[in-house]
């Protein structure tokens, strides 16, 4: 296998799963300020102090003089590192390098050789666009360059300078590169900039996607990757999980939901969050689990029995070995057989709602604290129109309690954007973990927003499929 050439530079590794396949050629591009000479500097600079790795600083632009100046102000002290050979930095012209790059024993080669070179930064094929007259010329340059580069193992950044009427555009060096960063200042709220790097492509590695944001640090480049800054290992302990058994949502809960935490699947009015509930909820019962489903508006007992025929469950086996509990605002018909199992709370006020609930667990000798799992699934939005912002947040409160003191794993359905804004707020807190999903154009998407480690995932897309359990993330 191809060597990692790490970048040393903080949370850069961690997005390219190690650093750089070694030798390959990587466009670094930016409009002016993005940080492209602080990262080249920096990976030379890690290169020689951390791993003995020789490295070249090719530029065109810069007198050497303020390349020792601009590495300084990170307290990187070039000079020692010149001293013993490790590093060079070299101002050239672009036509110069093209006239030494193929020569043997040409200046580029000594230095290649004086330095031991594993790592080289030009500093920027934009200028070779002047020096060149037509595209053809300037792409048979970045080729040689690439191939001479390739050839000999050095790891390569080719910075760009990326104008504000290319950004939109892919560059055709882009094509002929290995990896791709792009650096880019964003607007963030109404006053400020955030500056971010996003890896476009990487051949030879596995790269975590997104824009990442970085700051410039006394000592370079701090990069803090997406979604995986607030981990917290005292929460993260493995504990049992229960999987979904839907393709691709298991991995993102790194197996399942944590048993004894409680869950929101937030979803928004478009959503089909359908799948997503019944996918789990039947999982689970096929898994042995035990199961109290408050039925939505939507989804009267009848229509979750015909559900049950689609996945392969038998609802009625389960009312049998009571481990099933259906919990119903309103006062639908119940199908016969069900009436012990289902509890009606059409007209009850909440805490005999409660008390009927436990009083079932108890008599039905299923208590979770035998050691039986057990998944509540809720519909908040339900709740939340048949009895308010304040009876929701109560409601939700007790099931968060129940589930600290029995283990019983919670996920509620809900839908922030059309709730009470202080109540969404509560739950979000509150509950350990969010699921969200939403559609955008003609794709349905989900993505884990919070966990009780801290762990948020990229957004995946839903697809259906024809068989058990009927969607999978992609
Ligand atoms: N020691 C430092 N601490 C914090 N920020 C710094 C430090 N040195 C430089 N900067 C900031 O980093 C910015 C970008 O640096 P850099 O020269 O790496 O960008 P660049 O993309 O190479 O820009 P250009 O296109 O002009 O060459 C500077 O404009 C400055 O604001
Ligand atoms: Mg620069």
């Amino acid at each position: 296998m191809e060597s990692i050439v790490p970048t040393g530079i903080h949370g850069l590794d961690k997005i390219l799963s190690g650093g750089f396949p070694q030798g390959s050629v990587i466009v670094v591009e930016g409009a002016p300020g993005t940080g492209k000479t602080t990262l080249g500097l920096q990976f030379l600079y890690e290169g020689a102090t951390k791993d003995n790795e020789g490295g070249l600083y090719i530029t065109f632009e810069e007198l050497p003089n303020q390349i020792y100046k601009n590495a300084l102000s990170y307290g990187w002290y070039i000079h020692k590192q010149e001293a013993s050979n490790l590093l060079r930095i070299v101002s050239i012209s672009p036509e110069l390098l093209m006239q030494e790059v193929g020569k043997q024993g040409g200046l580029f080669e000594q230095i290649v050789q004086e330095v031991n070179c594993r790592r080289v930064v030009i500093d920027s094929i934009s200028l070779f666009r002047y020096g060149s007259d037509n595209e053809e010329t300037l792409r048979k340059k970045i080729y040689t360059l690439r191939n001479i580069l390739r050839k000999l193992h050095i790891t390569s950044l080719f910075l760009r300078e990326q104008t504000y009427d290319q950004s939109d555009t892919t560059a055709f060096e882009n094509y002929v590169v290995d990896g791709v960063i792009r650096l880019s200042l964003k607007p963030l709220m109404v006053s400020h900039r955030i500056r971010t790097l996003e890896v476009l492509k990487m051949r030879g590695t596995k790269i975590t996607e997104g824009e990442h944001n970085f700051n410039f640090t006394d000592a370079g480049i701090y990069l803090s990757p997406l979604y995986s800054m607030v981990e917290d290992p005292a929460l993260s302990q493995p504990a049992l999980r229960l999987p979904t058994g839907i393709p691709g949502l298991d991995d993102l809960l790194q197996g399942g939901l944590p048993k004894g935490s409680v869950f929101l699947l937030d979803t928004n009015s478009r959503a089909n969050y359908e799948y997503i509930i019944n996918g789990i909820y039947f999982e689970r019962l096929r898994e042995g689990d035990r199961a109290i489903m408050v039925l939505s508006s939507t989804t009267p007992l009848t229509l979750l029995q015909q559900y049950a025929k689609m996945y392969g469950v038998s609802l009625e086996e389960e009312v049998r070995q009571g481990k099933v509990c259906f919990i119903d605002h309103y006062n639908r018909p119940i199908p016969a057989g069900f009436e012990k199992s289902t509890i009606c709370l059409g007209g009850m006020d909440e805490m005999e709602g409660q008390r009927r609930v436990e009083q079932w667990l108890v008599s039905t000798d299923q208590d979770p604290r035998e050691g039986k799992e057990w998944v509540v699934f809720y519909d908040f939005n339900t709740v939340y129109t048949y009895r308010g912002a304040q009876s929701t947040k109560r409601l939700f409160a007790d099931e968060v309690a129940r589930s600290r003191t029995n283990g019983s794993t919670v996920l509620a359905l809900c839908n922030f954007s059309e709730m009470d804004p202080e109540l969404a707020s509560f739950l979000e807190r509150v509950g350990n973990g969010i699921i969200r999903t939403w559609v955008d154009g003609n794709y349905q998407y989900l993505q884990i927003v919070k966990s009780p480690g801290g762990y948020m995932s990229a957004p995946r897309m839903i697809e259906n499929i024809s068989g058990y359990p009927f969607i999978r993330l992609v």
